[in-house]
């Protein structure tokens, strides 16, 4: 006889005092492990890196040194950080059969489905690939870091048909990237407003892509299959390729003037989604999108023209935001609204942006995975059913 469920046929899923199932819509607020790796105050605007805040690790460290401290758990020595450069640079280089690979992916794939697609191309390439122990990681996720850069620089030089620039191994992560992107050094400036978004980019908790990366590593799974994991959860506008839709968003409303008008059209009456605000964690303004914020303003002030107008519109847009319901459900900025505008200054194309957090998350996604396994158990989550049960099967040739 066709039935519902009682309660006690899922109890493992039912609250004993109200009788009705708990479920965490979108995990939230739900603890997988323990971690040292970062720490979100959401309610007073605050990140920590394995206990440093990131306005200092922003304002004094490199990217290297951040990527050293998520990875192994410590600030590097300076004989450490030498050597983690140094196998950085070493890395630099990418296989031919990946190079000829970025010359035959279609035209129309976008740069995040060829970073997932090379990825785990290079992870094809790699005999070590199988190699799970702590050692083996440690290996590929330097391989990763180093070589992803590459990748996407290769492939937008690829795509404008202009030769590939090779890795410089007396340039940093941050200029060499910049370096081989644009054919040319970078100024001082755009060096640092890269190595700075390399940093807030790098790690920020069980987030969508890392807790992904972590589904796929806690199966025994490959880490190229984590990483590759990571890159797709990343690509999804609720996630990283929000900081690609808040300049789409810009450019739509087109100038500054018309800010207000096509938040009231859009936000207000359409109930469309402000990309660029809003969190999971944050009910304060992400400290992320505060220091982004800074470096924009100074790219917009030195580059002027179209990144000036783009900076105009999105702080209007956010002065209108914040004085709207937005602010009072505590919907702020977070870190996707102003990075775009930062590599906008930096000459980069806008669907170039989520791979640029990508080449980032890799360290977060690494240190995570690391860390979870190190004492693994299998992420089996319950989904509480409210089907029916034991109906009749019925013939194929007597249904309706
Ligand atoms: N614009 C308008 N309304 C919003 C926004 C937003 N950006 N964000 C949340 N809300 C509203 C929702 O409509 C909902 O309203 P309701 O209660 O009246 O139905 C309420 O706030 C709660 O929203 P949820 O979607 O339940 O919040 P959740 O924590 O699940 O989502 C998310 C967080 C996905 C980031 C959301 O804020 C969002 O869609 N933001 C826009 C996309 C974006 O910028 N993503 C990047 C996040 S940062 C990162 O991943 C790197």
């Amino acid at each position: 006889m066709v039935r519902k469920l009682k309660p006690e046929e899922q109890h493992w899923c039912i609250d004993p005092e109200t009788g009705e199932p708990i479920i965490n819509k979108g995990v939230a607020n739900v603890c997988i492990d323990k971690t040292t790796i970062s720490f979100i105050d959401g309610y007073h605007s605050k990140l920590y890196y394995r206990g440093y805040s990131i306005e200092d690790l922003a304002k004094y460290s490199t990217f290297e040194e951040v990527a050293y401290l998520l990875l192994y758990g410590h600030l590097p020595t300076k004989k450490e950080l030498d050597d983690f450069s140094g196998w950085l640079k070493e890395n630099r280089e990418i296989p031919d059969e990946v190079v000829d690979l970025l010359f035959n992916i279609p035209p129309d794939i976008e740069p995040m489905e060829m970073l997932r697609t090379a990825v785990s191309y290079l992870g094809n390439l790699d005999p070590g690939r199988h190699d799970l122990s702590r050692d083996g990681i440690f290996r590929k996720a330097i391989r990763l870091i180093a070589k992803m850069p590459t990748i996407v620089a290769y492939f937008y030089r690829i795509k404008t048909n202009q030769d590939i620039v090779e890795p410089d191994p007396r340039l940093t992560h941050a200029e060499n990237f910049l370096y081989m992107f644009h054919g040319k050094m970078p100024s001082k400036l755009h060096a640092e407003a890269m190595d700075l978004s390399l940093k807030l980019y790098a790690e920020h908790g069980m987030n969508a892509s890392t807790f992904t990366t972590v589904v796929i590593a806690s199966t025994l799974s490959d880490y190229y299959s984590a990483i590759v994991g990571g890159i797709g959860a990343l690509r999804g506008p609720l996630h990283g390729y929000a900081n690609v839709l808040a300049m789409k968003q810009f450019e739509e409303i087109g100038s500054v003037d018309k800010v207000e008008k096509w938040f009231k059209e859009n936000i207000e009456t359409r109930k469309k989604r402000l990309m660029g605000f809003g969190h999971r964690v944050y009910k304060s303004y992400d400290p992320r999108a505060r220091i982004y914020g800074e470096v924009a303003k100074k790219l917009a002030d030195e580059v002027g023209g179209d990144v000036k107008r783009i900076w105009d519109i999105a702080f209007k847009l956010e002065e209108v935001a914040l004085k709207s319901k937005l602010a009072e459900k505590k919907i702020f900025p977070n870190t996707d609204f102003y990075s775009g505008l930062v590599y906008m200054a930096l000459g980069i194309p806008v669907d170039f942006y989520c791979t640029l957090f990508a080449l980032s998350r890799v360290v977060g996604w690494t240190a995570h995975i690391l860390e979870y396994i190190e004492n693994n158990r299998i992420i089996r989550p319950r989904i509480f059913y409210v089907g029916e049960v034991d109906k009749e099967y019925i013939p194929i040739e007597k249904r309706g």
